[in-house]
């Protein structure tokens, strides 16, 4: 038997957990876990543009689980951590400063995006260490605005990912993914042909569809209903990613960029000595 490296068994073990035992999480060792994974994590500038809220009372819960597509594991996880995309404190710091304003425009709305999912990841991978569930909600970014309102977020902080944390009640099987060959590059980009996809999706859509199979007669009815016969066609229809859906949701997050200040750069002038625009590597 080799010996396994602890991140690499922790990495093997992971598993979205989506039932939960009603056993509390103790609210100093999510703090701690928090504090250490932001340690852990990379940031730009070491800014920590992040927020994270914790959520468990239940009766707030509840209206969280309303805004996550009534996913049941909102109910019975003891916690919700919405992870926010922040540079609202940075920018107060900057204002009682006397400091150039910034962090009010798209890069910065990617940079402070990045700082949350890495954080996330981090956080969900040191919970995962001792033995806590995680499971991501990407309906986050389906309801931001809601969200953001619910969770009383001021401009320039929007949720990003969110994910619910408990003690598991369920041991799921490993989820495949992708083989390396699929996404994993020498020097350069190779497109694939047509083979490579059925050699990169053949085992994926076997798998996928047998899972589905596997989850009773209701859900290969619906799959019916929507005239659905491939797990490709799943992926796009209007009870999965629908196009429509991400194409209205997607206006609705330029538009709440634009109304929590992420895209209204405040015109600023170069400070004492400085030239317009930075051509210089930015000192770490
Ligand atoms: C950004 C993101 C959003 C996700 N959103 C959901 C979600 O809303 N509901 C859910 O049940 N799982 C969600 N998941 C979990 C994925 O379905 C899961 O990671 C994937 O199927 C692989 O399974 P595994 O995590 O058990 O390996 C999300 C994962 C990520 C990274």
């Amino acid at each position: 038997m080799t010996n396994l490296h602890p991140l690499s068994a922790l990495l093997q073990a992971h598993r979205s957990i989506r039932s939960y035992r009603k056993d509390p999480v103790d609210d100093a060792l999510v703090d701690a876990t928090l504090a250490e994974a932001l340690h852990g994590s990379s940031s730009s500038g070491n800014l920590n543009l992040v927020s994270v809220i914790k959520t468990r009372d239940p009766a707030r819960k509840a209206r969280l689980h309303e805004l996550h597509f009534r996913q049941e594991m909102v109910l019975q996880a003891p916690l919700v951590l919405t992870f926010c995309a922040d540079t609202f404190r940075t920018r107060q710091w900057l204002a009682a400063r006397q400091a150039r304003l910034g962090f009010a425009d798209l890069i910065s709305w990617h940079v402070s995006a990045f700082d949350a999912i890495i954080l996330a990841q981090t956080t969900a991978l040191a919970l995962e260490a001792q033995g806590l569930g995680i499971c991501y909600m990407g309906t986050t970014l389906h309801a931001m605005g809601e969200i953001a309102d619910f969770l009383e977020c001021p401009e320039n902080c929007l949720p990003v990912t969110s994910m619910v944390v408990g003690w598991p009640d369920e041991a799921p099987a490993q989820r495949d993914r992708l083989p390396a060959r699929a996404w994993i590059h020498n020097e350069r980009y190779q497109r694939p042909t047509s083979e490579d996809i059925d050699a990169h999706f053949g085992e994926r859509e076997r798998r996928g569809w047998e899972r589905y199979r596997s989850m009773g007669p209701q859900i290969m009815q619906r799959m019916a209903e929507h005239g659905i016969t491939h797990l490709a066609q799943f992926y796009t229809s209007r009870i999965k990613y629908d196009p429509d859906i991400f194409a209205r949701d997607s206006e609705q997050l330029l538009e709440l960029m634009r109304s929590r200040s992420f895209l209204a750069p405040t015109p600023s002038r170069p400070g004492p000595g400085e030239q317009d625009g930075p051509r210089n590597p930015p000192l770490a």
